[in-house]
């Protein structure tokens, strides 16, 4: 998906490369709010935006939302447990309650999956209907476990991205455009 001779950024000692144009991010970001409207009707989704990647995707993706929905903003923590618990996750953010309602994940970009799966576990716990997924991107052959997104907005490669809320150690993630790493790592 690499453009050559396109505008080109550098985030701390990397070089990036323009990928996607914010037009071009946001044409697809309508259609898939468009598909969020058609399978949600009726039932007031809850959209729950992960923090921080999906700041800037979300923004655009509510704007486009029609049907009634509630909009709620969480983040999933990591901290050391003690050596028999390793590394333990918490879900921040989630304030009242989900029992028999229709749940939409909102995130940036999923990889390997295990932040998508922990989400997915988590909610369950709480008696939800439904956990649908919608990210805005996927990367292509990374998934490490069994998850589904049900709204995707791009396919892309193993390759590193920066900008439109991704951060490279946290930075770039102002940048209203999207850029690959130049030379894939
Ligand atoms: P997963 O748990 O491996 O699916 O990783 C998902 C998380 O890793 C995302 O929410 C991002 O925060 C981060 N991530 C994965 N790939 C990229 C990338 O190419 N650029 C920026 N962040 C990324
Ligand atoms: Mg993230």
């Amino acid at each position: 998906m690499e453009k050559s001779g396109g505008k080109r950024v550098r985030v701390l000692d990397r070089d990036f490369v323009l990928m996607l144009s914010e037009e071009e991010i946001l044409a697809r970001v309508d259609a898939v709010a468009k598909e969020i409207n058609n399978e949600f009707l009726g039932s007031n989704p809850l959209l729950l935006i992960m923090l921080n990647g999906a700041f800037m995707f979300a923004s655009d993706l509510v704007k486009r939302i029609t049907i009634p929905c509630e909009i709620s903003f969480v983040k999933l923590t990591s901290y050391s447990g003690t050596a028999s618990t390793g590394k333990v996750q918490e879900l921040i953010g989630m304030n009242g309650d989900i029992t028999g309602r229709n749940i939409v994940i909102v995130e940036d970009i999923v990889d390997s999956g295990l932040t998508m799966q922990k989400m997915g576990s988590l909610l369950e716990e709480l008696g939800p209907k439904r956990v649908a997924i919608c990210s805005l991107f996927v990367k292509r052959g990374a998934l490490q476990v069994p998850i589904t997104v049900d709204f995707a907005g791009f396919e892309i490669g193993n390759e590193f991205i920066v900008g439109y809320g991704l951060d490279y150690n946290q930075q770039g993630r102002n940048l209203r455009d999207l850029y690959v790493v130049e030379g894939n790592k």
